[in-house]
């Protein structure tokens, strides 16, 4: 019914403390549907499901710290945000505000929002990122409501740990960014992959870390602030320096041999993520695969299952990232605790936040905004029009997406055939680094011929093969080695934006629209208000906010007043 991240009301991205907003809006949801009839219960919710289990593999934990004392302070840490979660739960409970409160192990959490989300009645289950409950894998055999444990990877080892410790090296040190090496790799040699196969192996299910790279181990890891963003201490050792030369200064020059370690990385984590899957997939027998966990967001990797393995179907949860796990608590409990059977698919990310006119209008009034209303038809005809001119548009439709990408209701869209549009969209918007793609949205009926796989890719956590003939049509979204981080748009889940690319297709000839987040380095926008900020106080010329329609070039005294503020606190 809903599903939301607290970082969309307080603006912190990636925040990771306590969800009080998310939660209150949540409840706020279900209260208008019990007010519509269609639930009557005494309290709120029945069950509160919390994706973290502080009593999750104690006796590991407690023998870990009793042979490596300086363990204490990260655990201790950690179980004190755990305790004070419980400590509001509990009071809750026994006030009788909340029903009863589940905790579950994190990996457990993030198989069950693979596979209880997926369409799959059996499928292997594999979870993998860099910690969380002190296992870094979890894998089993999904059949109907439940998922049997097979397997898992226990601190200190971790594949997800492997990437982060070479993204740091690489100068990138902000929680998350293991995405921009992702994206430097396309433009490399992996001439290093054979030093790197010293740092990381897997065999059997088991991925081992060479922990004389490391550091978490013996000094543990600290998350501090900076910039208004978590950052994740340094978690290599001198070692890996020693190996692969001196960490580079974040925003210092970028060298070929950088991009040839971030590529020489992407291969070793490709050979020992499909080393695992493959294990999985000889011991379970499974046609089918459902995956989760930050390392599930590595497109390049999860574009070649179907080369690479004998899986044939997979199923990756949109939200893998650790936001993901609040919604894999749900399912487990609901279907491992309750018994319940399974009757959801989880086909789109639309279970956020929706402001209709009555919300659009006050705001754009507010700011004495030009507009004009439109109706349907009118309203994708002129968008598209606006982007086969080369505009960037804002457009923002229906209810919020859940999890990273913005899936064409809190986007930014502009046309993918400009070879310079990437240049554009960092030059006035995005600010990002030059070598990271913008990706596309397809009409799903039409990715077999653009893309060498013809597999549903409903979520931007693929990416395909461009076919070589049409890579020069759609150089905006062409990535370094000729993939594409696609999403294939289909007609019953996304009719408007359906209906908007189609629109370009009529056009132009070309069913792809180059789709990257609305915001402008902070979290995806939320609020009618949001949205109308970011559309002035960026370089966008056209914002499509429900049915009303706004060119920058109307409304440039606001623009203009927007920009100079935002200047001044620059400098
Ligand atoms: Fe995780």
């Amino acid at each position: 019914m809903a599903a939301v991240e607290e970082e969309r009301f307080n603006r912190i991205k990636h925040w990771a403390g306590l969800p009080v907003e998310a939660a209150r809006w949540c409840l706020d949801m279900r209260r208008d549907e019990s007010r519509l009839g269609r639930h009557g219960c005494p309290r709120p919710v029945d069950h509160i499901a919390i994706a973290r289990d502080p009593k999750a593999h104690l006796g590991k934990k407690l023998l870990r710290v009793a042979t490596r004392p300086s363990d204490w302070r990260l655990m201790v840490s950690r179980a004190k945000n755990s305790v004070s979660i419980a400590r509001v739960g509990e009071t809750l409970e026994a006030a009788g505000i909340l029903g009863k409160l589940h905790f579950v192990e994190h990996h457990r959490a993030h198989l069950a929002s693979a596979f209880f989300a997926s369409p799959f009645e059996e499928a292997a289950v594999i979870s993998i990122d860099g910690f969380g409950d002190f296992s870094s894998v979890m894998w089993g055999v999904g059949r109907g409501n439940h998922i049997d444990l097979r397997g898992a990877v226990h601190y200190p080892h971790s594949l997800g740990l492997y990437y982060t410790a070479f993204t740091q090296l690489l100068g990138f040190p902000k929680y998350g960014d293991e995405y921009k090496m992702m994206g430097l790799g396309a433009y490399g040699e992996p001439r290093f992959a054979d030093k790197v196969r010293d740092v990381v192996r897997t065999e059997g299910d088991q991925c081992r870390l060479n922990l004389d790279y490391f550091i978490h181990h013996t000094k543990g890891v600290d998350m501090t602030w900076a910039g208004g963003e978590p950052q994740l201490g340094p978690v290599y050792s001198e070692k890996l320096e020693a190996a692969f030369g001196k960490a580079r200064a974040p925003r210092a020059e970028i060298e070929q041999r950088h991009t040839d370690l971030a590529c020489s990385v992407q291969k070793v984590l490709e050979e020992n993520y499909f080393a695992l899957l493959n294990h999985v997939q000889k011991k379970t027998g499974m046609r089918a695969v459902c995956l989760a966990g930050g390392v599930a967001l590595n497109c390049v990797a999860n574009g070649m299952i179907f080369e690479r393995t004998s899986f044939r179907d997979v199923y990756v949860q949109p939200a893998s990232h650790d936001a993901g796990t609040s919604i894999g608590a749900a399912l487990y409990v609901q279907h491992e605790v309750l018994a319940q059977p399974r009757e959801f698919v989880m086909r789109h990310v639309y279970y956020g936040p929706e402001y209709g006119e009555s919300e659009i209008r006050p705001a754009l009034e507010a700011e004495g905004a030009a507009y004009t209303r439109m109706a349907a038809d009118e309203l994708v005809a002129r968008t598209a029009q606006a982007i086969a001119d080369g505009k960037i548009v804002g457009w923002y439709q229906g209810r919020m997406e859940f999890g990273p990408r913005a899936l064409g209701n809190r986007s930014i869209l502009a046309d993918p055939r400009r070879k310079d549009m990437k240049d554009t969209l960092n030059a006035r918007i995005k600010y990002r680094e030059p070598f990271r793609p913008f990706c596309p949205s397809i009409l799903a009926e039409k990715a077999g011929e653009w893309f060498e796989t013809d597999y549903p890719s409903p979520f931007m956590v693929v990416a395909y093969k461009i076919k070589p003939s049409c890579r020069e049509r759609i150089p905006a979204v062409t990535h370094g080695d000729g993939t594409g981080r696609l999403q294939t748009v289909e007609r019953e889940v996304s009719p408007l934006y359906w209906k908007l690319i189609a629109k370009f297709d009529e056009l132009t000839g070309v069913p792809v629209l180059l789709n990257t987040s609305f915001n402008e380095n902070e979290p995806i926008v939320n609020t009618p208000s949001e949205a109308l900020e970011c559309f002035l106080r960026t370089q966008m010329d056209v914002l499509v906010m429900g049915p009303y329609f706004l060119l920058k070039s109307e409304n440039m005294h606001q623009s203009e007043k927007r920009r100079t503020f935002a200047e001044v606190e620059s400098r």
